[in-house]
This record gives structure tokens, C-alpha cells and sequence, in this order.
């Protein structure tokens, strides 16, 4: 009799839920699926897997939304997304949706609300002090840690050249932390002289956990999680990682209490001519209003959010670029014969001026982001019904995944060899782009990536370092198409941690 009641019960909750949400139904249901969509399940079952299954789907999905003209339903058993590749479409929604999606709740558990996962109504306020503290002209200022730092990795590696493969994700990780570091908290951590600097673990781990959450929906109630053993690695890691920012924070606090005359500046036009040569934690400190501004918690969300967002994502940009030389050596070879154009034989230091004249090398970092974007994906809130350019409706309560990497690699708009791995595809008098928003590593519209040219200068002076030194070397490709296997933890990771090896060069 109980149980015949809990089902009458459970029939009736099931039948309101999706009574109330009909209109979801009916709209989704004009939007062509992928064949493995189950009744309930959706595509829950094809994404139960590894990280590396997960992004197999996601690419595999990202193709068929591309057959259907740039869109594809997804429901990931009652959450329903639509996949979307179409770059108009796409401009749209990252313009009019600015709210994050919910599944971001998981990585907001780590982070709290710092700019990149905050909601709209944080986020606007922050983004405002964040905005000058990026100005070109504070973020060129940096390149002389970047070049020290990567020097540094470049004195690293020669223990290892002439030695056979190593994994170079070590190397870059430990560096692009090392300079966020220095630049964002005026800190040297030396993540490069310690392999297991336990920031930069706790990091990856938590990358890793919260990725799962995202796709493993079993893994999604709070209460269920703690009764996982992953729950406590969980709060472990988050714990090393306070912990860190908190001790840097109190410090930085320490130091300016002995400075005088701070006011608030969040609300005037900045005078960036006053903040150079600081480090973005000086300049949240103060653009906030001092004492007044930030509290500690919002200090080290803000922090944190630099930490993860400016690390891993640099990091991976550098490992793929790194591989496809190894794969494609001709390439490298015209990468190598430009940097001997401006270094000649000297072994002087990269200055911010050799980073303009350095045209090749950007083309190839281009081409490595565009078929290797570091964020593949991301995932949109769509609160009120949403009317594309296309004409299809997304209905409210659903979440739209931005898919970069598919995007990326459209023949209706990157040709017949979309795949192809042309770095010259960016030289200004071929670079013709149907829609701007058909190249966009680092997103586009108003929360689009405050760290794009900070970044851009990070990774080509490590590039520019570990070329002039070494030869690369590896498995050459085959054919003009690079594969290289990948698997997601939030960013786009390959496999192998970019095994490659090192020769050292000889100048010639
Ligand atoms: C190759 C390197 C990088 C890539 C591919 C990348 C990509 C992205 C992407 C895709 C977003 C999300 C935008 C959205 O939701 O529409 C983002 C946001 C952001 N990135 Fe980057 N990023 C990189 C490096 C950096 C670096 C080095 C920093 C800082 C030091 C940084 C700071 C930020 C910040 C603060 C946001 C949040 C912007 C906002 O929501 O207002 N990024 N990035």
C-alpha cells in the first residue's frame, strides 16, 4: 500500500515538474538532438566517463551541432542545454545572456564570487575595478618578469635536453604560476624550483573534481557529494588554497597600512600614469578605496579568480604550441629563423619591443589557440526565452555552451581545411573572418577574458626562450591535420602533459 502511494507520489511530482515547465519541452523539441539521446537520461550515459570521454563527446557533439546548422539540444537527464557553434548566433548570446550558468556553483564553492564566475550583479562592480588594472600599459610593464621567469624555465630545462621525451607541463605551469604571481601579488612563490609547489597541486585537483561535477550528475547534490571520499580531497584542497591567498593578502595589507593618503577611486576616471609598476593585488588594494574597499574575503576571491583563470589556460596554450612544433618542424624552422632576426647570435634578454616584431610566432600561437582553444567551452544562463538570429528559441531555464572549440574548426567559415594547421591563415592580407566572432580563444562581449593581452605577451616571451635555446622534437604529423589527444578539467589538457623532447641548438 506504501509503496503503491509513494508511486502515485512520485508519478504526480514528475508530472507537475514537467507541466510547469511544458513550454521548455515544446521549444526544445524544434531543436534537432544527437542520436544517443535517451528518454530521461539524455546524454547523462554518454558523458558518465573519464575527462578524456567526456571531451571525445563534446567534440563529437560539437560536429553535429555544426551539421545542424551551428546548434544542438543536449539534456543531461532534466538539465537542458543547447550546444551552439554558429558564430552570429554565438555573438548574440554572449552579449545579451552575461549570466553564468548554474553549474558554476561548483567551482563558486572554491572561489567564491571573484569577476569570472560571479553573478551579473557582482560582476559588474568588479569587472569596473578590474578593467584598469589590465590597461595596455600596466600589463607591458610585465614583460620583464615574464621574461625573467622564463628564462628561468629555460635554465630548468637543461637538465633535460638531449635526454629523450619530457612532460612539459610541469615547466609551464610552474612558470605561468610563478609570473601570475609576481605580477598579480607582487609575490615570488619560485613554483619552478618546487615541482610540487602545493598551490599549484591543489589547483589541478580541484580543477579536476569540479569538472566531474559538471558532468557526473550523480555528483551534483551537496549532500551526496560529502558522502563521496573525494568530498574530503575536496575540502582539503580548497583549504591550501585560502589558506595561501589569505597569508599573501595579509601581507599586502600589512605593507600598505604604513603608506598615507589613500581615498577611494572606484568611481573616477583612473590615472593609470599613477599605477604602473604595481601589482594588480596594489591596485585592487587601492582602486576599491583602500582600507574601505575590498574586505579580505573579496580580496581573495579576486585573487583567486586571477590565480585560475591566468595559470592553467596560459600553461595549456603554451603546451599545444609547443607540440604542434614538434610536429610540424618547417614551421618551427620559420619561428626560429625569425627570433635569429631579432636576437641575432646575441643572448640578451626578450625585451616588450621584440614582442611587435615577432609576427610569425603570433600567427602560429593563433593558429594553436584556434584549433586548440584553452577554454573549450562555456556555459551561459538563459533566464527569459532567448530569440536568436536565426530564429531559434532558446527557452528560459536553459543553459547555452558556447562551443569555442567547435566554432573553431567550421568549414562554413574557416574553409575546406578548417582542420588544416596553417599558421599563415592569420597574415592581414588572408585573414578575412566572415564573422568576427568566428576566432574567439578569449571569448567575446562584455565578460570577455580581461587577461587576453597579458596573456598573448606571457606566452610568446616563453616561447621565445625555449626556441632560442632548443630545438623541438617529437612524433612529426603525418598530414596537414594535427591530433593531438585531449581531455577536459574545466580547461582543454593534452594527455600526455606535452611530451616532447629538447635538443639544444647550436647557433649557427
Ligand atoms: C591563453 C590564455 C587564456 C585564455 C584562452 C583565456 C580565456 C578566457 C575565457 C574564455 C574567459 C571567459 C569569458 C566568458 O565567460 O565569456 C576568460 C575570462 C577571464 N579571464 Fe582569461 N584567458 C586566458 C588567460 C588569462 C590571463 C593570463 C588572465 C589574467 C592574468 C585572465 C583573466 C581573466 C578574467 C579576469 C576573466 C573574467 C572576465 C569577466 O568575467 O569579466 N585570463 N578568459
Amino acid at each position: 500500500m506504501f509503496l503503491l502511494l509513494l508511486t502515485v507520489v512520485v508519478v504526480l511530482w514528475i508530472a507537475l515538474f514537467r507541466f510547469r515547465r511544458r513550454r521548455m519541452y515544446q521549444l526544445a523539441a524544434k531543436i534537432p538532438g544527437p542520436s544517443e539521446e535517451l528518454p530521461i537520461l539524455g546524454i547523462a550515459h554518454v558523458l558518465a566517463g573519464g575527462t578524456d570521454d567526456i571531451m571525445k563527446t563534446l567534440q563529437r557533439l560539437s560536429y553535429t551541432a555544426m551539421e545542424h546548422d551551428g546548434i544542438l539540444r543536449s539534456w543531461i537527464g532534466y538539465i537542458l542545454y543547447f550546444l551552439v557553434t554558429d558564430p552570429v548566433d554565438l555573438e548574440y548570446i554572449l552579449k545579451t545572456c552575461l549570466e553564468k550558468d548554474d553549474l558554476h556553483r561548483f567551482i563558486r564553492n572554491v572561489i567564491g564570487y571573484g569577476g569570472i564566475f560571479a553573478p551579473v550583479s557582482i560582476w559588474r562592480r568588479r569587472r569596473k575595478i578590474l578593467v584598469p588594472a589590465f590597461s595596455p600599459k600596466i600589463v607591458e610593464n610585465f614583460v620583464d618578469i615574464f621574461s625573467q621567469q622564463s628564462e628561468k624555465m629555460v635554465l630548468k630545462l637543461t637538465d633535460y635536453a638531449n635526454k629523450g621525451p619530457v612532460k612539459m607541463w610541469n615547466f609551464v605551469c610552474t612558470y605561468t604560476l610563478d609570473s601570475v604571481c609576481e605580477t598579480a601579488m607582487g609575490v615570488k612563490i619560485n613554483a619552478q624550483d618546487n615541482k610540487d609547489t602545493p598551490f599549484l597541486k591543489s589547483m589541478q585537483i580541484i580543477l579536476h573534481l569540479v569538472c566531474e561535477r559538471v558532468f557526473h550528475l550523480w555528483l551534483q547534490p551537496d549532500w551526496l557529494y560529502k558522502l563521496f571520499p573525494r568530498y574530503v580531497t575536496h575540502e582539503e584542497n580548497i583549504k591550501v588554497m585560502h589558506d595561501f591567498t589569505n597569508k599573501v593578502i595579509s601581507k599586502k595589507r600589512e605593507e600598505l597600512k604604513l603608506e598615507k593618503n589613500r581615498k577611494s577611486e572606484v568611481d573616477h576616471d583612473f590615472d593609470i600614469g599613477n599605477y604602473q609598476n604595481q601589482t594588480f593585488l596594489d591596485l585592487l588594494v587601492r582602486l576599491s578605496g583602500g582600507e574601505h574597499g575590498y574586505s579580505d574575503v573579496e580580496l581573495r576571491e579576486e585573487i583567486l579568480t586571477l590565480l585560475v583563470a591566468g595559470t592553467d589556460t596560459s600553461a595549456v596554450g603554451l603546451g599545444y604550441t609547443l607540440k604542434l612544433l614538434a610536429m610540424y618542424p618547417k614551421v618551427q624552422e620559420k619561428v626560429y629563423e625569425e627570433l635569429r632576426e631579432v636576437f641575432g647570435d646575441s643572448d640578451r634578454p626578450l625585451v616588450k619591443e621584440d614582442l611587435l616584431k615577432l609576427k610569425y610566432l603570433e600567427r602560429v600561437l593563433k593558429e594553436s589557440l584556434r584549433l586548440f582553444p584553452p577554454v573549450p567551452f562555456i556555459i551561459r544562463k538563459i533566464l527569459e526565452d532567448v530569440t536568436l538570429p536565426s530564429g531559434r528559441v532558446l527557452p528560459a531555464g536553459s543553459g547555452a555552451a558556447v562551443s569555442i572549440w567547435g566554432l573553431h574548426r567550421d568549414p562554413k567559415y574557416w574553409g575546406r581545411d578548417a582542420e588544416v594547421f596553417d599558421p599563415d591563415r592569420f597574415l592581414p592580407e588572408r585573414f578575412n573572418l566572415k564573422h568576427a566572432c568566428s576566432f574567439m580563444p578569449f571569448s567575446n562581449g562584455p565578460r570577455n577574458c580581461l587577461g587576453y593581452q597579458y596573456a598573448l605577451m606571457s606566452m610568446k616571451t616563453a616561447l621565445t626562450a625555449i626556441v632560442r635555446r632548443y630545438k623541438i622534437v617529437g612524433e612529426e604529423e603525418s598530414g596537414p591535420v594535427p591530433h593531438i589527444k585531449s581531455k577536459i578539467d574545466i580547461m582543454m589538457k593534452a594527455l600526455d602533459d606535452y611530451k616532447i623532447s629538447l635538443e639544444n641548438r647550436v647557433a649557427s
